[in-house]
């Protein structure tokens, strides 16, 4: 293109030359050669001048468009691929099992997360979900954590966001510092239980078992999750600073002698860990104290439908009937900002979670088990999902998932409200729409509607 453009002014330059030539032979009739001389180089300069100006003048807008075009398209590649676009479903779905593994001494970590600067996604399709929470303003980022025996999840606390976890695999030991009184509570959780740590509180987490641990979290934020763990603050404290607020016996010596490690120790497990640590002792806060941030999920009430069951860690506005550690837990949830409902729902082999929307919440689940396809209401956008992926629906947004696995289709969801969930299903709206209404929207016989049947049992995951 360079080439070509200075190909054309250079023939332009040419043929203005040329021109000069006829004003040559009048030199004869001029007295002055001299004097002409100079003319004619003035002239020769105005020429060019002016040709070169034309040529600017009339080429420089196509070069300008021509570069910003070559400039706009390679934009919109790096945003788009136009090679290979991003599916829309990549709003709604993110595979955090095949994303980035951050490997840690005692554990690796995973995101399904937004990052402020693009460039820090690792693919396409985890940037298309990244922007898809922050725009919905989902409120919610997922990531799994797990941890080797004896790993530790050093202590730490979120500037931004309440966690929510629902612990998959292994004995984990938690511990948390709230707010004053400064009471420690510590707890054993098991497989199927969930936690809830509020924003800010200090806490940290051990595998106590033998097996591996795995957490499923939510962090109650869809911007960057904003962290500070204790060594690293304490290692960015001046020294005279930490020994005049910890006062140790051997004074500013004492401080003197920590070493900052030079891995990060985010999720640490020492290879001397025996010769460091010779009692730990695991205990157990008082249960009124431990429900305010623990819940037995798995032994909860199981909601029962033909195609499967719900189970709920959640605030209700009904206040009977409640096991009182379930009590504790729904005014703990309720009580604090932007906390999440959650739910564990199994959907039996070809069952089907049916179209239903959420009034007042955003959705974001994990897959534990199984394989489900999933439908989107926007633009009929449809995926297949699987263990280990993330999925996330709007509010408001229409949706369903269908098992097509041969097992159950077992999943870990999180629901971005406080209060009580509003969800209205497909069923229902149909039923309580007046068929005259319904008969005048699609066109069709009023008498037709009553094909729709009623259900006593309530139907949101239905069978075939
Ligand atoms: C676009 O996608 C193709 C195929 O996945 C890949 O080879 C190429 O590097 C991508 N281009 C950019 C600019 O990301
Ligand atoms: C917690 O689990 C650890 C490891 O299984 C066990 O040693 C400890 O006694 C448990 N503590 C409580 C209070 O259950
Ligand atoms: C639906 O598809 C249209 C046309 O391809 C597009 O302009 C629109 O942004 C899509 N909507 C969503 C929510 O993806």
């Amino acid at each position: 293109m360079g080439a070509i453009s200075y190909g054309t002014n250079s023939e332009k330059f040419n043929s203005k030359g040329y021109v000069a030539d006829p004003e040559d032979k009048t030199q004869k009739y001029v007295v002055c050669a001299h004097f002409m001389k100079t003319f004619c180089l003035c002239l020769f300069m105005v020429v060019i001048t002016f040709s070169l100006g034309l040529a600017v003048v009339t080429l420089s807008p196509k070069l300008q468009a021509i570069k910003e075009r070559g400039h706009m398209e390679k934009a919109a590649e790096r945003v788009l691929n136009i090679s290979n676009p991003t599916p829309t479903e990549y709003s709604y779905l993110n595979r955090m099992q095949s994303s980035k593994r951050f490997v840690l001494q005692g554990g690796v970590v995973q995101w399904a997360r937004y990052r402020a600067n693009p460039a820090h996604y690792d693919t396409k399709e985890e940037r298309a979900f990244g922007e898809s929470i922050h725009s919905n303003g989902a409120r919610m980022t997922a990531s799994t954590l797990e941890i080797k025996p004896n790993g530790c999840r050093v202590p730490h606390w979120h500037f931004n966001a309440n966690e929510h976890g629902y612990l998959a695999k292994g004995t984990m030991w938690i511990g948390i510092l709230d707010s004053a009184p400064f009471a420690v509570t510590s707890y054993n959780v098991t497989v199927g239980q969930v936690i809830f740590l509020p924003r800010a509180t200090l806490h940290w987490m051990k595998c106590v078992g033998r097996d591996t641990c795995l957490f499923i979290l939510f962090f109650t934020t869809s911007d960057e999750l904003v962290t500070r763990d204790v060594d690293d603050v304490f290692y960015a404290t001046p020294q005279d600073i930490a020994a005049r607020s910890l006062k140790p016996k051997g004074g500013i010596n004492f401080i003197k002698s920590f070493k900052k490690p030079k891995e990060n120790q985010a999720v640490n497990l020492p290879p001397n860990l025996n010769e460091l640590v010779h009692k730990a002792s695991y205990t157990r806060s008082k249960i009124n104290q431990v429900s305010k941030y623990f819940f037995n999920l798995k032994a909860s009430r199981q909601y029962k439908y033909p195609g499967g069951i719900i189970q709920w860690a959640r605030y209700t506005k009904k206040k009977t009937g409640l096991p009182w550690v379930e009590r504790i837990f729904a005014k703990s949830l309720n009580e604090h900002e932007d906390t999440v409902t959650m739910a564990t729902m199994r959907i039996f082999r070809r069952g089907m979670r049916q179209p239903h929307y959420h009034f007042n919440a955003h959705t974001m689940g994990y897959v534990l088990r199984g394989c489900g396809r999933v439908g989107v209401d926007n633009n009929a956008t449809e995926f297949q999902i699987r263990s280990g992926d993330v999925f996330f629906f709007p509010r408001g947004i229409q949706h369903y998932i269908k098992n097509v696995g041969k097992g159950d289709l077992f999943m870990v969801i999180a629901f971005s409200t406080h209060d009580e969930l509003q969800t209205l299903d497909m069923n229902i709206y149909f039923q309580s729409t007046a068929d005259f209404i319904l008969a005048q929207l699609f066109l069709k016989k009023q008498e037709e509607f009553h094909k729709i049947p009623t259900f006593k049992q309530d139907q949101d995951i239905n069978l075939p």
